[in-house]
């Protein structure tokens, strides 16, 4: 072998053929899912490939947002609108790998698939489950910088620019629980069109359930400050 060629040989610790596969540890993700010979239909790879990449967006999603909160513990507020773009990317992603689903026949769906997921359930989705868990932090830490600015949700904005950052930060949490509801009108689309608003859940939930939870808010007061503004707007008019 060259000098050139040895220079390019793994050097990382593991057993895979180079320092890609041993690195990204393609061997072991690539086993997740199942092998064509264990696969009773073949759409059962496009159904794990879309849940196993959900879930790595939704971790990447709940790990950035989880660090923005804590930055803003710390009143590094630039840095927590930088890791919170990346947050509503993530979850951008996983709404548009639900597309992938709707390439299934729901009658394939329903008939073949579906019977080998057992009582599994998307309400025991690691990924979203870290999702709820961070949301409410970083609320709770835009909410005290707020207080030790001494403003109120409506004077944020209404004196926006005198407190910049501070309202990039509310919008930027506005933006997290818009791409969250618009991840949940996709996937009640999705389950709507694949097994039927009428269907029960795999663990007993109606699917019409999942139609209401689109109006949960992770932030109501930043969503009510809207409509206290147009208020206020039209008393200053007269
Ligand atoms: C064929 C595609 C899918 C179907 C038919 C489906 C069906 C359902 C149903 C019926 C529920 C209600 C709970 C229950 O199971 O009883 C649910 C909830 C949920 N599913 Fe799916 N799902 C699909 C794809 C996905 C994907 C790709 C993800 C990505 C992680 C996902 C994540 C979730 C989550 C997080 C919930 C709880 C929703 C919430 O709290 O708003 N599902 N799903």
């Amino acid at each position: 072998m060259s000098e050139v060629e040895d220079s390019f040989e793994p050097v990382l610790p593991g057993t895979a053929a180079s320092d890609y596969e041993r690195y990204l540890r393609t061997d072991e993700l690539l086993a997740l899912q199942k092998a064509p010979d264990e696969l009773t239909h073949r759409d059962e790879l496009l159904f794990m490939t879309v849940h196993q990449s959900s879930e790595l967006w939704l971790k990447l999603a709940a790990f950035e947002v989880e660090t923005a909160a804590d930055l803003l513990g710390g009143g590094e507020l630039a840095g927590a609108l930088r890791l919170l773009r990346r947050a509503h990317d993530c979850m951008k992603n996983a709404t548009v790998a639900l597309d992938m689903l709707e390439h299934m026949s729901p009658w394939e769906y329903t008939a073949f698939v579906r019977p080998l997921l057992g009582h599994g359930s998307g309400f025991d989705s690691p990924g979203f489950r870290g999702v709820r868990r961070v949301s409410p932090l970083l609320g709770q830490a835009f909410h005290r910088l707020r207080r030790n600015a001494d403003l109120s949700v409506v004077e944020l904005y209404r004196q926006g620019r005198q407190h910049e950052e501070l309202y990039q930060l509310a919008e930027a949490l506005v933006e997290w629980d818009e791409r969250v509801t618009l991840w949940r009108v996709r996937h009640f689309k999705v389950v709507e069109r694949i097994i039927g608003a009428g269907a029960i859940g795999t663990q007993g939930t109606p699917v019409e359930l999942l139609g209401k939870l689109i109006h949960n808010r992770l932030y109501p007061e930043l969503w009510e400050v809207r409509n206290e503004l147009t208020e206020l707007a039209k008393k200053e008019e007269w």
